[in-house]
């Protein structure tokens, strides 16, 4: 076991039943911390329990337990959604009174660490998605914890939705649809590294009241990322673009009347978008010491894990 070098701490974690809490867990769990893990159902909570945590039932913002939060040095708080289905799970509610939520109940319980999950582009003038969560980064630093807060680009690896999709789509499109020129620039990054980044953060004493952005070691087209993964998979494929005009009014009519679709219209609007950190980008990696995987490791990975059945 690669233990914590301060030490092993009680740690408390949401989201971890996600994509990015799986790999935080486990991660969490081979330096030797001990974990209690907030989860909307202990029944599909397994992977968690078989980690050894203490498994607590809620949800956020309205059903987080009395006193879960205590004896808790550090808090990692992932939960965050893409989707909204009012009027229960909306980006008002999870992400900003859901961290309010958290932040209330980590100074009442005297935790030490706030780590938070925010994401690359959080602004106030920006899509829901991209406000709420930039309000939520702005209720994390206004409080009174030590907090270290990150704001990925988007997150590949195993399990992971984005990486699912564009395995899915290389292996079996014939000829792959890509909105507009699909010259929009995003930075993936490796879940693992997320993972570890997280973890340090919680582990050290060093680091608070910080922010960081977070992204792979490239800056990578869409057009690119599709090459990328088609290279790793020994597939030749055609792509063919598919026009704005056409996509964005039949995606923005879908979401008003929320009918389900394979894009909503806040991640057209942020996938058009720059999702990549801006300058050199390399502040986070020298802050915790990571060499940042590429996205071809990351794919080639997954496909040796799953025997290469491209
Ligand atoms: N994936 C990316 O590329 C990416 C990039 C930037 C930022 N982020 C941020 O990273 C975080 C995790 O993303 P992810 O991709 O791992 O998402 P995910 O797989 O959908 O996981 C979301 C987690 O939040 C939990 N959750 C959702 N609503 C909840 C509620 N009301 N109360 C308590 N728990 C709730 C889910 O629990 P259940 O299992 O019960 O559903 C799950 O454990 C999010 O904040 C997201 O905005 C992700």
């Amino acid at each position: 076991m690669n233990e914590a070098p301060g030490g092993r701490r009680r740690v408390f974690l949401t989201g971890g039943t996600g994509f990015v809490g799986g790999h935080v867990a486990r991660r969490l769990a081979q330096r030797g911390h001990t974990v209690r893990a907030l989860v909307r159902d202990a029944g599909s909570a397994a992977v968690l329990r078989e980690l050894g945590f203490e498994l607590v039932e809620g949800s956020l913002p309205d059903d987080l337990p009395d006193g879960a939060l205590d004896g808790c040095e550090a808090v990692v708080h992932l939960v965050g959604i893409i989707r909204e289905r009012p009027p229960q799970t909306t980006f008002e509610r999870i992400h900003i009174q859901g961290t309010r939520r958290m932040v209330e109940g980590s100074m009442k319980s005297g935790v030490g660490k706030f780590v938070h999950m925010s994401a690359l582009g959080a602004d106030p003038e920006g899509t829901t998605y991209e406000r709420t969560k930039y309000e939520a980064e702005e209720l994390v630093r206004r409080s009174e914890l030590p907090h270290v807060t990150f704001r990925p680009s988007v997150i590949v690896g195993e399990g992971g939705e984005f990486t699912g999709l564009l395995l899915r789509i290389v292996r079996y499109a014939p000829v792959i649809p890509v909105i507009g020129d699909g010259a929009y620039r995003l930075q993936p990054l490796d879940v693992k590294d997320v993972a570890e980044a997280f973890v340090q953060a919680a582990e050290r004493e060093d680091l608070t009241d910080e922010s960081f952005d977070l992204g792979g070691p490239h800056k990578l087209t869409y057009n690119r990322v599709l090459e990328i993964v088609c290279e790793e998979l020994g597939l030749k494929r055609r792509t063919v673009s598919v026009p704005l005009s056409l996509v964005r009014p039949l995606v923005d009519l879908a979401s008003s009347w929320r009918l389900p679709t394979p894009i909503t219209s806040e991640e057209l609007t942020m996938l058009l978008s720059e999702n990549v950190i801006p300058g050199e980008g390399t502040r986070w990696r020298e802050a915790f010491h990571i060499e940042p995987t590429p996205l071809r490791n990351v794919i080639r990975r997954l496909t040796e894990d799953d025997g290469g059945g491209a």
